[in-house]
């Protein structure tokens, strides 16, 4: 094809880039990447080296841009151009639910984030130390009967009761056996093909979310009826959205400070698998730095020692405590930056 001299023609500005199959685009290519092991960094580094940093793709039905410099990551994240909105794969949306914070549009974000950043208070925040402390106690207790420990299962296994016990006070029994396997069945389907065949891990994430969402629905029946009778309040996130309901604020006012039911149920579900990965991967990483940085363990270990013997043996660490961790803070920030925990996040954009 040829082209006018000095004058730049539309394809100039579309990122380099195949398009794949009809249909399924690059979608297998992707999917085979994500199940090899080593997540989609191969997808990447391909085309990385086959096109440069900027690169278009077909997956999952609709064209994608991957950028991975540091400007154009800051450009987009920072969003100052109001050009881009959070977005995730559609298939994504279906098994966390529309209305979570992963999914809504720009408008529903800002009602959604500002009702649940409140949740996140320090105050708030400082309740749970000692319930996440008692959880860490317990589980290293029990590998003392164990020749192999798996850490990321184990941390799996204390950061899904963290969030089971800080959204909706569930902290044992059946309930919170059902919610592990059936949120482990969510999060695998999220990057599988949204097949809606029975048998593929697709569906069953989508039959995982419905049994989720029961549950979540009669936790909410069960909190009202309590309300009703005057019975104590869990301290938890769900109790406070709720509480929201007493303050007799107007359903359909569009400005309105409370969330549906719907509302809640998604985020709820959203906030477990947002926050149980990504906990339990960052501790697995920091619990490898520091096997291979046995002078930074050493430093480690005494700092907790020294707090150690300022406190009673049977008390939890308080907030203060916490911020008396000046090392373990750093080493928190370290293995967090060294690990890429999230290592994609999806923008739309709104314009071309
Ligand atoms: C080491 C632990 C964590 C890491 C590394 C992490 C990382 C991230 C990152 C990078 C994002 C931005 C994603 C994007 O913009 O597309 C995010 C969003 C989010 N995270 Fe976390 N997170 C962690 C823990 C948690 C926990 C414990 C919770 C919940 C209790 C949580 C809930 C959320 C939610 C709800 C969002 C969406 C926020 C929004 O759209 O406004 N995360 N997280």
């Amino acid at each position: 094809m040829r082209k006018c001299r000095n004058q730049e023609s539309a394809a100039d500005h579309i990122p380099p880039g195949s398009r794949g199959l009809p249909f399924v685009g690059e979608t297998l290519q992707f999917m085979a990447a994500i199940n090899s092991g080593k997540g989609f960094y191969d997808f990447v580094l391909i085309r990385r080296l086959r096109y440069g940093n900027c690169f278009r793709t077909n997956i999952f039905g609709e064209t994608h841009v991957f950028v991975s410099s540091t400007e154009s990551a800051k450009a987009i994240l920072n969003n100052e151009s109001g050009k881009f909105t959070k977005r995730y794969i559609k298939s994504i949306a279906e098994l966390v639910g529309h209305q979570s914070l992963l999914c809504a549009s720009h408008q529903h974000h800002k009602l959604l984030r500002g009702r649940l950043s409140n949740l996140f208070s320090m105050p708030s925040l400082s309740l749970f130390i000692k319930q996440f402390d008692q959880l860490v106690v317990d589980n290293l207790s029990s590998w003392e009967h164990k020749t192999t420990v798996l850490v990321l299962d184990e941390a799996l296994e204390i950061t899904c009761k963290a969030m089971c016990k800080m959204l909706m006070s569930i902290e044992s029994g059946y309930k919170l056996e059902v919610l592990q396997k059936e949120v482990a069945r969510v999060c695998k389907a999220m990057l599988a093909l949204p097949l809606r065949v029975p048998g593929t891990r697709f569906y069953k994430g989508l039959q995982a979310r419905k049994r989720i969402m029961s549950i979540i629905d009669k936790e909410i029946s069960e909190r009202r009826r309590r309300r009703r009778l005057g019975a104590e309040y869990h301290e938890d996130f769900l109790e406070r959205l709720l509480a929201e309901d007493d303050k007799g604020i107007c359903y359909e006012a569009a400005n309105r400070q409370m969330l549906l039911d719907s509302e809640i149920k998604d985020n709820i579900l959203t906030m477990i698998i947002a926050g149980q990965d990504t906990t339990a991967s960052a501790i697995t990483w920091m619990v490898k730095y520091l096997d291979e940085n046995q002078e930074v363990l050493h430093v480690l270990r005494n700092e907790q020692l020294q707090l150690a013997r300022k406190t009673r043996a049977d008390t939890f660490p308080t907030l203060e405590d916490l911020n008396d961790m000046p090392y373990a803070s750093k080493v928190v920030k370290e293995s967090l930056r060294m690990a890429s925990i999230v290592p994609w996040f999806p923008r739309l954009a709104l314009h071309d």
